[in-house]
């Protein structure tokens, strides 16, 4: 496992939307956004201009924001190619901020087994910065076990509950293309990792432990990384890039 020494945890501001800070909390709002919030997003930049599309059609929760914006701003470097896929993707916005944000990225698949009302309203948010962006965008509306990806793509999993991040994971080994994942809830009874570990090292832990050696020894070096407990408690990030 590799060590990253820039990623503290409880950083002040945020690693994407640098001008924002967390002293007030806000990132970790579970509200919708709202079209006042758009004058936090003051830069000229691309991205600020999409969030505040964002906000202007109150397109989903501050936190779901952040917690693509941030897994986005850690994963970047490393999911690279022309395919990434944004599994368990609900709104679909990490894999849009690919689409928007990365020049390389010429495909971004988004599965879910529901496409909700957000995910029209993120689709009409780049429609209205970057309408060279959508096109990019595939969506497969589809359980994650009934998908197959096209060899080497980058593999995303944010908040993919359970057991479903470790479906991701096989999805990455299959595709032999890099991982990224912020996992959320832990399936404590249905996880494999070994339970003397679960004891010892608490349940959360120790499934990341299991998830890490699975990774490594399908020819991955992973980072554990984290975005600020502000945003959620469900913080770890797993980056993991081909050896
Ligand atoms: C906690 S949400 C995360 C959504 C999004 N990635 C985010 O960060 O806001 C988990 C998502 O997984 C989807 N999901 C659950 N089981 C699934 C399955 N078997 N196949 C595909 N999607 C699934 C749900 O519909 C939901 O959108």
């Amino acid at each position: 496992m590799e060590r990253q020494a820039d990623a503290p945890a409880g950083h002040d501001r945020l690693r994407f939307f640098r001008r924002i800070g967390l002293e007030d909390g806000w990132p970790g709002t579970r509200t919708k956004l709202r079209p006042t919030d758009a004058s936090r997003f003051d830069g000229g930049d691309i991205a600020s201009t999409f969030a505040r599309a964002l906000c202007e059609r109150g397109a989903l929760p501050v936190k779901e924001l952040f917690e693509a914006t941030e897994t986005f701003a850690l994963s970047r470097k490393v999911l690279r190619g022309p395919v990434v896929a944004d599994l368990c993707c609900g709104h679909g916005l990490a894999g849009a901020f690919f689409a928007l944000m990365e020049r390389e990225v010429e495909r971004v698949i988004l599965v879910d087994r529901e496409r909700p009302p957000s995910a029209d309203l993120v689709i009409d948010a780049l429609d209205a910065v970057a309408p060279w962006a959508s096109p990019k965008l595939e969506w497969r509306e589809s359980r994650l076990d009934r998908q197959t990806l096209p060899s080497g793509t980058a593999v995303l999993a944010v908040h993919a509950c359970g057991l479903r991040t470790d479906t991701a994971i096989e999805h990455a080994i299959a595709a032999g293309g890099p991982f990224a994942a912020l996992p959320c809830c832990r399936p404590h009874r249905q996880h494999p990792a070994p339970q003397s570990l679960k004891n010892a090292l608490g349940h959360d832990v120790a499934i990341d432990v299991h998830r890490t050696y699975q990774l490594e020894e399908n020819g991955y070096v992973v980072a554990w990384r984290d975005i600020s407990p502000v945003i959620t408690p469900k913080n770890r990030a797993l980056i993991a890039r081909r050896a």
